[in-house]
C-alpha cells in the first residue's frame, strides 16, 4: 500500500468542475486582481474566523510582515517567538528590521513555553509572536497577560491553524492580528500562493490593506510606501470554494488523529501528540516523537509511507541566523524534540485502513 503525506489531487477531484468553471469565468472577465472574489473571500473568511476584518495577501509570510509593520514593529524592536517553527515566522520579524528573540517550547504541546516568556522581555521588546504549531493553539491567556503587563503587541502565527480554537476562541483572533497561509498543503490551501491577516482592529486592517497594495488609498495615491502583496482573484475564488469544506475537512483530520492516537497509544518508543485541555486542534500535522526516528523514517519510506519533519533543525541553529549568536544547548526542549519528531501522513481523505497500515508498520519496525 502507498500512503502519501497529503493527497491534494484527491481533494481536487471533487472540486475540479467548480474550480475550472471559476477559472473560465475569470478568463472571460479578465478580473485577476482584486474585485468581488477577493472582497467576498475576505468577508467569508473573517466570518469563519469570527474576526471583524480580513485582508487577503499574497502569502503567510507577507501576512506576518504586514501585520508586524501595521502593529508598529520596526528597526531595533525585539519580537519574542519560538525556534520550532517554519523559518517564515522569523524572516518576517527580521525583514521589518526587528530582532527575533527565542523562547523554548513546552515539552507537551511543542508551542511556546509561556513560563519562560517573561525572562526574555527587555525594554526593547515590542511584540509577542506565538505560533499555533501543527494546528494546536498556543496557551494564549498567559501570553495575553504578559502582553498587557508590558504593553506588547500580539501577532499570532496561525498559518497552520485555520479553524482551531483556544477556550472557544478562534486561532488568529486573540491578539492584535492573526496571520494565515494558504500554501497548497495547508488545511485551507490555494492552488498557488495566498495568505490573510485577520484582526479586530480597524487601524491595523486599514494599514495592512494599504501595505499589500503599494500603500495606496486609491489608485495612484500612496499614503505610505507599501508592497506588491495582494491575494489574486483566482486564488480567492478557489479559496471560497474550499472554505465551504473546511469545517468538514478539519473534523476528518481530527478523526484521523484520533485513530492514530488510539492505535499508537501502546507503543513505548512513540510519544503521541497531546491536545491541551484548552485547545481544539485542527491537526494540520500529526507529529509523534519517535525513538530511532531517522531509521524509522527510512523504513516507512521503503514500505510506501511518506513522512516529514517539522522541523529537523531549530531556527536558532540555522546558518542564516548565525548572527543571532546562538549555539547548541540554548533551547534544550526544542532541540530534543527536533531530534525525534516525525510527521505522519494526515489529510481529510486518509482512510482508517491507511492509518492502520502506517501504525502497523511502525509497530513492525520496533518489534524487529
Ligand atoms: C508556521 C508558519 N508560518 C509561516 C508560514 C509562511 O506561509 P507562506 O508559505 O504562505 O508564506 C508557514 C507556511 O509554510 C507556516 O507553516
Amino acid at each position: 500500500m502507498k500512503v502519501p503525506f497529503l493527497a491534494l489531487p484527491a481533494q481536487h477531484r471533487f472540486l475540479k468542475s467548480e474550480i475550472l468553471s471559476l477559472v473560465s469565468d475569470s478568463l472571460d472577465t479578465a478580473g485577476f486582481i482584486g474585485g468581488p472574489q477577493v472582497e467576498n473571500f475576505e468577508k467569508e473568511f473573517a466570518e469563519f474566523c469570527e474576526a471583524s476584518f480580513c485582508i487577503g495577501v499574497s502569502s503567510g509570510t507577507d501576512a506576518l510582515r504586514f501585520a508586524l509593520l501595521a502593529a508598529g514593529i520596526g528597526p531595533g524592536d525585539e519580537v519574542i517567538t519560538v525556534p520550532n517553527t517554519f523559518i517564515a515566522t522569523i524572516e518576517a520579524i527580521s525583514q521589518v528590521g526587528a530582532v527575533p528573540v527565542f523562547v523554548d517550547i513546552d515539552s507537551k504541546t511543542y508551542n511556546i513555553d509561556t513560563v519562560k516568556i517573561q525572562e526574555k522581555v527587555t525594554a526593547r521588546t515590542k511584540a509577542l509572536l506565538p505560533v499555533h504549531l501543527y494546528g494546536q493553539p498556543a496557551d494564549m491567556d498567559p501570553v495575553t497577560d504578559i502582553a498587557k503587563k508590558y504593553k506588547l503587541k500580539i501577532i499570532e502565527d496561525a498559518c497552520q491553524a485555520h479553524g482551531a480554537r483556544y477556550k472557544g476562541k478562534r486561532a488568529g483572533t486573540m491578539g492584535d492580528a492573526g496571520c494565515f497561509s494558504f500554501y497548497p498543503g495547508k488545511n485551507l490551501g490555494a492552488c498557488g500562493e495566498g495568505g490573510a491577516v485577520v484582526t479586530q482592529d480597524e487601524n491595523i486592517a486599514k494599514t495592512v490593506r494599504m501595505l499589500r497594495d503599494h500603500g495606496q488609498v486609491k489608485k495612484y495615491y500612496h499614503e505610505i510606501e507599501g508592497y506588491n502583496g495582494r491575494l489574486d482573484a483566482i486564488q480567492a475564488g478557489i479559496l471560497r470554494i474550499k472554505l465551504k469544506k473546511l469545517q468538514e475537512w478539519n473534523s476528518l483530520r481530527r478523526q484521523a488523529a484520533a485513530w492514530y492516537s488510539q492505535l499508537l497509544s501502546g507503543v513505548p518508543q512513540v510519544r503521541i501528540p497531546k491536545q491541551a485541555e484548552y485547545a481544539r486542534s485542527v491537526y494540520h500535522l500529526y507529529v509523534i516523537l519517535a525513538e530511532d526516528r531517522d531509521k524509522l523514517m527510512k523504513f516507512l519510506s521503503a514500505k510506501g509511507i511518506a513522512t516529514g519533519m517539522h522541523y529537523p533543525l531549530p531556527l536558532h541553529l540555522q546558518h542564516a541566523y548565525r548572527h543571532l549568536g546562538h549555539s547548541k544547548g540554548d533551547f534544550p526542549v526544542c532541540e530534543e524534540v527536533a531530534a525525534k519528531l516525525l510527521s505522519l501522513p494526515i489529510f481529510p481523505e486518509i482512510t482508517h485502513e491507511q492509518v492502520m497500515y502506517v501504525t502497523d508498520r511502525i509497530k513492525e519496525f520496533y518489534t524487529n
